[in-house]
């Protein structure tokens, strides 16, 4: 990559030469062929999320919370590679005050306008080249609340704090590439007052760090992760840790929700164990969930520990457990595709149920089915493109998207289907996946023409 780079610089100085301007070493860095980073990705549903120029690599983010006041003191340090020559480059953030931005361990100018925060390095930034990104931030984070999706981002609770990003709420805690196509590791370092919990993603440092009365504890999730997975619980908690199959459970709840965290430990050790031998090996480094007393009125599905709002019941553990595989190892390409990570969560209940002594999946499928009075209403819009206001229509995308894979199960044999399933987290695993993507390896494995069944089932609104 820098063959790339070195022909330009020197353009740029044979330009300052010829003209006799000292040109200060910005100048020309900045000058074309380098151009801005785009400030959104042209999400259909979420036109700003996400942004031009460049790729995360990785998230480490230290963060000091009091929960008596709320507060958070936090540092973000990103590491990206510049996927154009970028003169400045936007991240999303809505979070409080930004004491300072460095690039590369220099100054950065930076101006926020609405969740973009806009970053101009003191010089340009290489196609190709790594680089890093300092940004130092203090204040009382809020989260995002919408008439249509509810609350999402970072939500205080009486005694901590919760984040939990889906759709868009990563960026209400920290500066980020803020959409699901863009998936990097995360560290997390997290200091409160010793005696309080802080738990995270993925797995735990040994060794904690004790000074002056306050405690910080290190997560790792070492695996690519979307940011609307990205998860930090701090508070009084109750933690159960344990082996399983081979494999760190680590569950934890809040002491006043005791009674909706039965069985959370044991289940979600459960649920993992028969998930692996239908979806695949399990993705992740370590297993587990958190009940906490949350008001936001959803399960998340975060990497590798699923939070749950006041109680996890056992087909919400198997619902959420279900995305570790649809919608955490394998993310939707874009937020349309919404259906593929609820429709597969929803169809695993339907199967865990089938294999449980519960009603055979086919049986589900035929009580779903909506009566005369409400057929209207049930089929009226499109699995496969809700609109940005219902991607969380619990009968259009979760019910909807379930009955499409059951009725693509009837198309291809119990056979076919089951292999599909494990075939699909393989292929794509830590990456991103569209509808066309499923489709293509759908007929791939089936050998079957299948435009005609998506097309009803997805893409047309009415009964198929
Ligand atoms: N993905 C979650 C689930 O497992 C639902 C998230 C809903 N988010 C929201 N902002 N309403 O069903
Ligand atoms: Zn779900």
């Amino acid at each position: 990559m820098l063959s790339r780079r070195s022909p330009r610089v020197a353009v740029g100085l044979a330009v300052a030469v010829t003209l006799a301007i000292p040109a200060p070493a910005h100048a020309y860095a900045s000058a074309p062929p380098y151009k801005p980073g785009a400030s959104g990705l042209g999400d259909p549903y979420f036109a700003k999320a996400g942004n031009g120029g460049y790729d995360v690599k990785h998230y480490d983010l230290t963060l000091d919370f009091t929960p008596a006041t709320h507060r958070l003191k936090a540092v973000a340090r990103i590491t990206a590679r510049a996927t154009q020559d970028l003169s400045r480059f936007d991240l999303d953030y809505s979070g409080p005050k930004i004491d300072g931005v460095w690039v590369n361990g220099e100054r950065a100018e930076h101006r926020r306008d609405g969740q973009e925060l806009i970053i101009t390095p003191h010089r340009g930034l290489p196609e190709g080249e790594k680089f890093t990104v300092k940004v130092e931030y203090a204040g009382k984070p809020t989260p995002i609340t919408t008439k249509a999706l509810g609350t999402c981002g970072w939500v205080n609770t009486s005694d901590g704090a919760v984040a939990l990003g889906e759709p868009t709420g990563a960026r209400t805690w920290y500066p980020v590439n803020d959409h699901p196509a863009d998936k990097a590791t995360y560290t997390f370092h997290i200091t409160t007052p010793t005696g309080v919990t802080a738990l995270a993603n993925g797995e735990r440092d040994k060794l904690n760090l004790v000074k002056n009365g306050k405690t910080t504890v290190t997560w790792r999730m070492r695996k690519p992760m979307a940011s609307y997975l990205a998860m930090v619980a701090i508070g009084n908690y109750k933690v159960k840790e344990s082996e399983s199959g081979g494999r760190w459970n680590l569950t934890a709840y809040d002491p006043r929700v005791a009674d909706g965290a039965k069985g959370l430990h044991k289940t979600t050790a459960q649920a993992v164990a028969w998930e692996s031998k239908v979806f695949g090996p399990y993705p992740f480094g370590s297993i587990g969930g958190i009940v906490d007393d949350l008001d936001v009125e959803y399960a998340l599905e975060t990497q590798s520990r699923p939070v749950y709002d006041q109680a996890a019941d056992k087909l919400t553990i198997v619902h959420e457990q279900a995305h570790q595989w649809f919608g955490d190892i394998v993310t939707p390409k874009s937020w349309k595709d919404i259906w593929l990570n609820e429709g597969f969560a929803t169809y695993a209940e339907w199967l865990w149920a089938e294999q449980h002594g519960g009603p055979s999946a086919e049986k589900t499928f035929r009580a779903a089915m909506p009566g005369k009075k409400d057929a209207k209403r049930f089929w009226q819009r499109k699995v496969g493109d809700p609109g940005r206001d219902h991607m969380f229509d619990y009968n259009l995308v979760y019910i909807r998207g379930a009955m499409t894979l059951h009725a693509l199960r009837k198309e291809i044999g119990d056979k076919t289907f089951f292999k599909l399933l494990p075939a699909w987290t393989a292929k794509y695993r830590g990456g991103n996946a569209s509808t066309a993507d499923l489709i293509a390896l759908a007929e791939k494995m089936s050998g079957k023409e299948l435009d005609d069944l998506f097309d009803a089932w997805l893409y047309t609104s009415g009964k198929p």
